[in-house]
C-alpha cells in the first residue's frame, strides 16, 4: 500500500466500532482527508452496507487511487478530489460525512469550511463524524496531546488541536447538533453530529 501509516492501522478498529453503531442501515457516506485510504478500505469492507466516497486533495489523489483499486472492496467508490480550499464538494447529498485526523492538520479556516459544507451535503439527520485529538476550553486531555500540538504548529503555524467548544459552535450554527461525544484510544475522541431538520 501506498503512503502506509501506522496510527491509521491502530485506531481503525476502534473507529469501526462506533461507526458500526451509528451507522446501521444503508448509508452514503463522504470522507474527508482519506489520505492513504487506509479507513476507506477497513471500514468499507466490515460495512458493506455504507456506500462509502473517498476524498482528498488533488495531489493525494494518485496513491489513493491506486490504493482503493487494489485493495478496496465493491462499496468503495473512486476517490474524487476534495479540497477544503477550494470548495470542490460534489453537488450531492450523503448520511455521512466522516473525517479523521483532518480537523488539526488544517487551519482553523478550513476547519470552518469542512463543518459548513458538511452541513449542507448532509440529508436530514445526516452525521458528521469527527474523529482526532481535540481539547476542553483550552485544557489538552493529556501532556502528549500538548506536546502533539507544539509539534504540529512547528511544521505548520496553522495547524493546531482544536477546541470541542469552537467546534460545537461552528456546528450548532450550521445546523448541527453533538449526539455523542466518545473517548477513543490513544488520546483521541469520536464527536458525532446529527443534522437537524430545517
Ligand atoms: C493526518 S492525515 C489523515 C489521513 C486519514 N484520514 C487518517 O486518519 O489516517 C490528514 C489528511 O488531511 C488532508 N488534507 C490536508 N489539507 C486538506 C485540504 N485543504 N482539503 C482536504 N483535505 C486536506 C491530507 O491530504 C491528509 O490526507
Amino acid at each position: 500500500m501506498q503512503g502506509f501509516s501506522q496510527a491509521a492501522d491502530n485506531n481503525k478498529a476502534a473507529i469501526l466500532a462506533v461507526l458500526a453503531e451509528w451507522l446501521p442501515n444503508q448509508t452514503k457516506l463522504l470522507e474527508i482527508g482519506s489520505g492513504a485510504g487506509q479507513h476507506a478500505i477497513h471500514l468499507a469492507a466490515a460495512l458493506n452496507h455504507v456506500l462509502w466516497q473517498p476524498s482528498d486533495r488533488e495531489i493525494v489523489l494518485p496513491a489513493l487511487t491506486s490504493n482503493i483499486d487494489e485493495y478496496g472492496p465493491a462499496n468503495i467508490l473512486g476517490p474524487i478530489t476534495l479540497d477544503l480550499a477550494a470548495h470542490t464538494w460534489p453537488a450531492q447529498t450523503y448520511n455521512c460525512v466522516y473525517a479523521a485526523n483532518v480537523m488539526h492538520i488544517v487551519s482553523s479556516e478550513l476547519g470552518e469550511n469542512l463543518i459548513r459544507r458538511a452541513a449542507k451535503v448532509l440529508t436530514d439527520e445526516g452525521l458528521l463524524a469527527l474523529y482526532g485529538p481535540f481539547k476542553y476550553a483550552g485544557d489538552f486531555t493529556t501532556p502528549s496531546n500538548a506536546d502533539f500540538d507544539l509539534w504540529l504548529k512547528e511544521r505548520d503555524a496553522q495547524s493546531g488541536v482544536r477546541d470541542v467548544e469552537w467546534i460545537l459552535d461552528l456546528a450548532t450554527h450550521a445546523g448541527l447538533r453533538l449526539v455523542e461525544d466518545r473517548q477513543m484510544p490513544a488520546n483521541n475522541q469520536m464527536l458525532i453530529f446529527q443534522k437537524t431538520a430545517d
